[in-house]
């Protein structure tokens, strides 16, 4: 199905099942542990062997030697598999690295072998016994170093590196108040529960990997293209996933250390990263340093802002797009952003949740807290008044839907946020110096192809398949709903199978496009289906109506079940999305607001409430969605607060590199928290009027945190996490 017009009235606008609150159907497996996740695929691979990644103890260099022969010969060891003797290894489409490294070495903890044995222990100390002499060459991990060598990243229509409209250098010049200031935004971790981990089973030149990927389809293509066989020998199976965030959107090295490790013992191998190689193995996002200039007039109408920003990755890497929200968030005639690129010796940098406006708004919203201060206007008003109705860079391009306004007026409305006091540390509440925050949030709404079967069973029950990913979203839910609503049948007959690379091939789980997108695949094979249906009873397929587990038209009913009694009736398709995302800019909006207290005499900061209004257009299923959103503002807090890999520019490695060093916050950091959905609906965006918001929810946190600590301290931090360090030395004198 190609979607090129704007929707018009459909079978999900009945909203029987759609829209409506609705609790996990793969929430009990996942409660009661019998939701199997790749490591505990026992049934599918029996008498599966062990294996044990090791790490490179260098950033950038070179193996002078390795001798693997006293782990070869330890106790139970099956195999060990290095770059010597794995064969002529290719490179996925979506590595910058190599997966298994050696003779070269490209980053710290680069995987150089994998240890296969009976036991995980065996494997473990097996892999001890491995002696690497090391060519160390000098690298560079210094981003602020680095940064004068800064280019222009490698030329992308979707995000050019440099934008520009009117004249923002005579516009800044001319502007009667001015701010110009540098942020920046640390290297931080995806650190979900779940770690990477693969159990793969050859049969002949067949390989099957059971795997925790958010993105299937190209799973399957790069594993296939790394080991040089044909993607039709490869099949992915994902069904459960403990969290992803952008750092399982590609195969990494434990699968494709999988499935080497299973060739070489010739029987299934099943490998786990190891904690401890997490953080610097796999993907992070890249630190950024980012100028934020803004002019405006005195009565606070933006003339105009650029946004610059920097960070680095490994040569043939990809920037941190941090400018992205600012080319659309605001209005003002004269504009630029740039985005460069350095090349950094450190591990691979790549997307993690809401990659661009996450790091770029903690920027840009403590600025226009900033510039509201100077212009001593209420920040919240401030934001108002420079809203766009159109795309700024490209005026008369319209937004498909844009109620930021909204979110602003009715989160201040809701937060109480007309008791804030303007004047910073004006607020004791015993030992805490009390504040509040606001911030813009803002994502873009991505949509992507997806396809998808959909059987009606004999018995009358139905069957989704499509090899979408569950990363902890709620996929299962809404794609049962989606299939529910279409079909007339209750949610409890709907079957719904995913993350198999032998189902029809969605959107996946990245980009908040996941929901959206599959449910859209899935709307695209229901219409498919009900045409087959129709077409059976006897019915012309335009005035066919499901309802009740029957499909009906001129006065007629026949259950679906006596129709699919003979044979299953399946319907496949996809959704494609045309032009309409260029037509119309497409976007998430929201607002955040946060009050914290910041301790008078230590400068520890608690968070004590917090809101997000969001409009993202259907809200599919509004208590998954709310999850999503309590869970992208608790990974702000972190942000703002907390996360941050320590980087040790000496030797080129993320110093804290496991979940005792690298903190994240956990219940007690997190207090109260209200999230408002704008009712909304955007026939722009796909057949069921929806649009993402599982990395809105991120957007705009952290920086809602930074200006209420600076409402209620007045110190004012632009370098990310906020620790208390960086506080206690500029705090008001304790009384
Ligand atoms: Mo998202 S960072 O594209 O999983």
């Amino acid at each position: 199905m190609k979607f090129n017009t704007p929707a018009g009235t459909n079978p999900i606008d009945q909203l029987k099942v759609v829209g409506r609150a609705t609790d996990r159907i793969d929430g009990p497996m996942k409660t009661s542990g019998t939701a199997p996740y790749a490591y505990e695929q026992h049934g599918v691979a029996p008498g599966a062997a062990y294996g044990y990644v090791v790490g490179s103890a260098i950033a950038k260099g070179r193996i002078a030697s390795m001798d693997v022969v006293m782990a070869q010969r330890a106790p139970g060891v099956l195999a060990v598999v290095t770059a010597a003797n794995a064969g002529k290894l290719g490179k996925g489409k979506f590595n910058t690295a190599k997966l298994l490294g050696g003779p070269e070495i490209q980053h710290y903890h680069q995987a150089i072998a994998l240890v296969v044995a009976d036991t995980f222990e065996q494997a473990r100390a097996a892999a001890q016994l491995i002696k690497v002499k090391y060519v160390r060459e000098k690298g560079a991990y210094d981003l602020a170093k680095a940064k004068d060598k800064a280019r222009s990243p490698r030329p992308d229509p979707d995000s050019p590196a440099d934008s520009k409209a009117g004249n923002f250098d005579a516009g800044f010049a001319a502007a009667p108040v001015k701010l110009d200031l540098h942020y920046t935004t640390p290297d931080q971790s995806h650190a979900m529960m779940e770690p990477h981990a693969s159990v793969a089973s050859w049969k002949g030149d067949h390989v099957t990997v059971w795997t925790s990927n958010q993105m299937i389809a190209w799973g399957k293509g790069d594993l296939a293209k790394t080991l040089g066989i044909p993607k039709e020998q490869v099949r992915l199976v994902s069904p459960y996933i403990g969290g992803g965030f952008g750092g399982k959107l590609f195969v990494r090295a434990e699968a494709l250390l999988a499935a080497l490790g299973a060739r070489a013992a010739r029987r299934p191998v099943k490998v786990a990263l190891q904690r401890p190689l997490m953080m610097n193995n796999t993907t992070h996002r890249p630190a950024t340093i980012q100028r934020i200039r803004i002019g405006a007039t005195r009565d606070g109408k933006i003339t105009a802002i650029g946004h610059e920003s920097w960070s680095g990755d490994l040569p043939g890497g990809k920037p941190e797009v941090a400018v992205q929200q600012t080319r659309l968030l605001y209005a003002g005639a004269n504009r630029m952003t740039k985005t460069r690129l350095a090349v950094l010796d450190l591990p691979e940098g790549n997307a993690m949740r809401a990659p661009g406006e996450a790091p770029g708004l903690m920027a840009l919203e403590i600025a226009m807290d900033e510039m509201a201060e100077k212009l001593q206007m209420d920040p919240v008003r401030f934001r108002i008044l420079n809203d766009t109705k159109v795309d700024p860079e490209k005026p008369g391009r319209p937004f498909s839907q844009r109620r930021l306004i909204d979110c602003l007026r009715s989160g201040a409305e809701r937060f109480g946020w007309n008791a804030r006091k303007p004047v910073p540390a004006s607020v004791r509440d015993g030992r805490w110096l009390v504040g509040m925050g606001v911030a813009s949030a803002f994502r873009n709404n991505l949509v992507m192809k997806s396809a998808a079967r959909v059987r009606l069973e004999r018995d009358g029950s139905v069957t989704v398949e499509t090899d979408m990913t569950d990363i902890g979203t709620g996929s299962y839910t809404i794609i049962a709903q989606t299939a529910a609503e279409m079909l007339g049948v209750p949610l409890a007959s709907v079957a719904v199978r995913l993350g198999d690379s032998e189902f029809p091939v969605s959107a996946g789980s990245g980009g908040q496009w996941g929901g959206n997108s599959a449910t859209s695949g899935v709307y695209a094979a229901c219409v498919k289906l009900r045409e087959e249906v129709a077409r059976k009873a006897g019915y012309p397929p335009a005035d066919a109506v499901f309802a009740d587990g029957q499909v009906s038209a001129g006065g007629k009913s026949t259950p679906l079940a006596k129709l699919a009694e003979s044979g299953e009736i399946v319907g496949e398709d996809a959704i494609e999305f045309g032009k309409l995302d260029k037509e119309f800019q497409q976007s998430t909006f929201g607002a955040h607001f946060v009050e914290v207290g910041v301790d008078a005499a230590t400068g520890e900061t608690r968070v004590r409430r917090m809101l997000a209004v969001c409009a993202a257009g259907r809200i599919l299923n509004p208590k998954s969605a709310r999850s999503q959103v309590i869970g992208a503002m608790t990974m702000g807090v972190g942000a703002a607060l907390m996360e941050h890999l320590a980087l040790d520019k000496r030797h080129g490695f993320f110093v804290n590199h496991d979940l005792a060093g690298y903190e994240v916050p956990v219940h007690a950091d997190i207090p109260h928290q209200d999230v408002i959905f704008l009712d909304e609906t955007d026939p722009i965006s796909s057949p069921m009027k929806a649009k993402g918001v599982g990395e809105l929810g991120i957007c705009g946190v952290g920086a809602a945190v930074a200006n209420a600590i600076y409402n209620a301290s007045g110190v004012r931090v632009r370098d990310y996490p906020i620790t208390l360090d960086k506080l206690l030395a500029r705090m008001p004198a304790y009384t």
